[in-house]
């Protein structure tokens, strides 16, 4: 039996899901109506009472992120979406906006009147132009069809919505970050307290939450807490996106009940590229310490991947065969955290420069055993000494490669070069991908 639950992705094989009329056709913009027709306090108990936890990496349970924001304090209050999505491997919320940005945008409408805001915002990466037209042309159907703009739907509620493309830095998907740089300064992450819910955009109390997050929402409305708690585990309710990638025979996503394994998705997706095996994936994102194939059978909900030593994250699952070499796999995500580090903190703008270095000579073979243990300690320096989680980020997939391939590091040394033949690890032949 099918383990999938296709609700966010469940008509992206429509040729026109993307559109008003597709969307409407299948039932999209009615939770809206029902929404509007609650007090913006019921709206938030429903997503309280669901269980919906933040698709952005964190877990932190909506419901109450929307309850943090101050009533009756007559101020100026915003709802944010997240849709910077760079962290490699993370590949969820690009596809979503581009087969059903309506359901993101009837999703913003229901969190905004919940928080009782006025303005909303979109936050996206700037290097998918074709999701930001996309996601343009929805907003304006939707100002057309009156579900935007003044008295929506004639039931008094104001919402503005703005589509902001930022410049393409990964450390403005960091919350705090991503709120300088819609107000135009350079994104770095700020001090906290205060948090946005009570000083956030423009000083104002803010919700900043991921696209999956905030598209789940529409569902949970029509369909009810019942229906979304009988899906999933005891803490992670509901259904999400699980993104396969790398070395599988049918990469994409997957949208399944928390707490599914990996040895399911792969049954479902065809299992990894064939005649090879499993080396080492990561759970959620690069930033998540990797797991290995005894971690097959982890259940992939917050609890789950936590207990087992990792973090859900994103549910980015990228998945590595036995032809790649870990050391250079890690050097690579190295160089991108190295890349991104926005400056703002000294463990992190240096410790990153000086991973690269160590991991290069190691990866060349030209380096020594001690360097283990040098890499060892630089990460001891960043994680938990840093201003933000991208250095945290930076420094799991080390700490977990060298727990669980030590030896492949030693190999390089033995060996004065890479040992692994880099045309062998090449991801699209055997899968049919050009
Ligand atoms: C370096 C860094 C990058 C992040 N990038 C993203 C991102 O691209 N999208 C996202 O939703 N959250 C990202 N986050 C997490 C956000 O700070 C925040 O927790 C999230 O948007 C909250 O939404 P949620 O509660 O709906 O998960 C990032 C965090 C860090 C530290
Ligand atoms: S940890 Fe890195 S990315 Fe985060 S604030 Fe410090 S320098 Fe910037």
């Amino acid at each position: 039996m099918s383990k999938l639950t296709p609700v966010l992705s469940a008509y992206w094989d429509q040729a026109d899901s993307f559109t008003i009329a597709g969307y409407k056709r299948n039932g999209g913009y009615t939770a809206v109506e029902k929404a509007l027709a609650m007090q913006p306090d019921e709206v938030i108990q429903l997503v309280k009472d669901s269980g919906l936890r933040g698709r952005g990496g964190a877990g932190f349970p909506t419901g109450n992120k929307w309850g943090f924001i101050p009533q009756g304090d007559n101020k100026e209050h915003y709802f944010v979406v997240n849709a910077d999505e760079s962290e490699p491997g993370t590949c969820k919320d690009t596809p979503l906006m581009m087969a059903n940005p309506h359901v993101l945008i009837e999703g913003v409408i229901i969190g905004s009147y919940a928080i009782r805001a006025n303005y909303a915002f979109i936050y996206i990466r700037g290097e998918v132009t074709h999701v930001v037209r996309r996601v343009q042309q929805a907003i304006e159907d939707a100002y057309k069809a009156g579900l935007l703009g003044k008295n929506i739907l004639g039931k008094g509620f104001d919402l503005e919505l703005v589509l902001h493309v930022g410049a393409g830095a990964y450390i403005c998907g960091e919350e705090t970050a991503l709120l300088d740089s819609l107000e135009g300064f350079r994104g770095q992450p700020r001090l906290r307290p205060p948090f946005p819910a009570i000083a956030g955009l423009y000083a104002k109390p803010t919700v900043v939450n991921n696209v999956e997050s905030v598209a789940s929402v529409p569902a949970i409305v029509n369909n009810g807490v019942e229906w979304f708690t009988s899906m999933g585990t005891e803490k992670s309710k509901g259904f999400t996106l699980y993104s396969l990638s790398g070395h599988v025979n049918n990469p994409g996503q997957f949208e399944a009940p928390l707490g599914i394994t990996l040895r399911q998705l792969l049954e479902i997706s065809g299992g990894v590229r064939s005649g090879h095996k499993l080396k080492f994936w990561t759970p959620g994102g690069s930033s998540t310490p990797m797991f290995t194939d005894a971690h097959l059978d982890v259940p992939l909900d917050y609890e789950g991947v936590s207990k087992a030593g990792s973090m859900l994250g994103t549910k980015a699952l990228q998945i590595f065969d036995e032809t790649t070499c870990v050391v250079r796999a890690v050097l690579r995500w190295t160089e991108f955290y190295k890349h991104e580090s926005c400056g703002k903190c000294t463990p992190c703008r240096e410790g990153t420069w000086w991973l690269v270095q160590v991991l290069k000579d190691l990866e060349s073979g030209k380096g020594t055993e001690a360097d283990l243990d040098k890499l060892l300690d630089l990460c001891d320096n960043i994680m938990g000494r840093s201003f933000c989680a991208l250095a945290d980020g930076a420094a799991s997939p080390i700490i977990s490669s060298l727990q669980y391939f030590r030896q492949e590091y030693l190999d390089h040394l033995s060996a004065g070069t890479c040992p692994f033949d880099p045309a062998a690890a090449t991801l699209f032949e055997s899968v049919g991908v050009r």
